[in-house]
């Protein structure tokens, strides 16, 4: 059997935050060494949680969680030498100028200070903030903060860096930037990468391997190719009225049907060509008098994806 290094592996994660708050419950996760894998999760399901557990800074209830080789409770210390995380909230002290932060933060983890000025120069470099750094953090927009925030968590030289929604909020233009640095880091640097983010194009852009959480619990996971082709080529979505569980059960019996759910006043069928198998459907709506107001016929998404494993739309999408 060929050896796979996986850079994160956990067993059966379990969080309790109090007796109503199960925030994971049983969390499996592999992440290859050198992979870009992208935890997808609308909010509340979990994400912040896994990171925080496998960066050292919250404790599992039950499981247990490997980083770089080392247990996440047992060995923290030898976890921490080895990682790099940026945070969902932005946690920069604002009276600092740029290179401050970055000279602060790479001296608090034992970084000489020769070390520590070489690095600063490299990363401010790479993120593109030279011209800003000797600004106080008060005055930078928010894409500045977040790609200063990406530069921190660089100064250790991570082997995996953990990136809490390294784009929320910002505009596409920088989201796109942010997107550059990250396949850099993987490609130029092999460095492992883990992700959470609540947009869809995000993860279909970046990661290797998607796994989309929900409840507390990975519901689904696999590359963004992999995970879309299982709702088939196209999907057609349907709006209308009338007795659905049987229009939907003839489409579901159907050859080329991968799949078809409602859900929201609106079916959503995976086949296998959507120009092709339009006709087929529309007839058997007829044939069971079921009304269609509004027909589209759209390539699968990671959307689309998670309203099939979980039944619901995903807000953010
Ligand atoms: N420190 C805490 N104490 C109590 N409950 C918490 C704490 N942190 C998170 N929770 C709860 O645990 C669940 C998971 O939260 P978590 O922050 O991990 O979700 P998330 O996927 O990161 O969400 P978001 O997309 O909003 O960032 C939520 O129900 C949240 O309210
Ligand atoms: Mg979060």
């Amino acid at each position: 059997m060929e050896e796979t290094k996986n850079a994160i592996l956990t067993q059966g994660l379990t969080k309790r935050y109090s007796d109503e708050v199960l925030a994971l419950s049983g969390v499996d996760l592999a992440v290859a060494a050198n992979s870009i894998y992208a935890l997808l999760g609308p909010n509340g399901a979990g994400k912040t949680t896994t990171i925080s557990i496998l960066t050292t800074l919250a404790k599992p209830t039950t499981g247990t969680a490997q980083v770089a080789g080392f247990d996440v409770v047992k060995q923290p210390a030898e976890v921490r030498r080895r990682i790099g995380v940026t945070f969902q909230e932005t946690v920069l002290d604002v009276d600092l100028t740029g290179r401050q932060v970055l000279l602060y933060h790479g001296r608090l983890y034992g970084l000489s200070k020769a070390a520590c000025h070489q690095k600063m120069d490299e990363l401010l470099a790479l993120v593109e903030l030279e011209s800003a750094a000797d600004r106080r953090v008060g005055t930078y927009s928010g894409g500045m903060k977040r790609r200063l925030e990406l530069a921190r968590g660089l100064m250790t030289e991570p082997e995996i860096l953990f990136l809490d929604e390294p784009t929320l909020g910002l505009d596409p233009q920088n989201r796109a930037g942010i997107w550059n640095y990250i396949r850099d880091l993987k490609e130029q640097r092999g460095m492992t990468l883990l992700m959470t983010t609540h947009y869809m194009d995000e993860a279909e852009e970046l990661a290797d391997c998607v796994g989309i959480i929900d409840n507390g619990r990975i519901v689904t996971e696999g590359t963004p190719q992999q995970l879309v082709e299982q709702l088939g080529a196209d999907v057609l979505r349907i709006h209308g009225h009338g007795p659905e569980a049987e229009f939907l059960a003839r489409i579901n019996a159907l050859p080329f049907v991968e799949n078809a759910v409602h859900t929201n006043g609106q079916l959503q069928i995976g086949v296998d060509s959507g120009n092709k198998r339009l006709v087929e459907v529309v007839q058997i709506a007829g044939e069971t008098s079921f009304v269609i107001e509004d027909v589209s016929i759209t390539k699968p998404s990671l959307g689309d994806v998670f309203l099939q494993v979980t039944g619901r739309q995903f807000r953010d999408e």
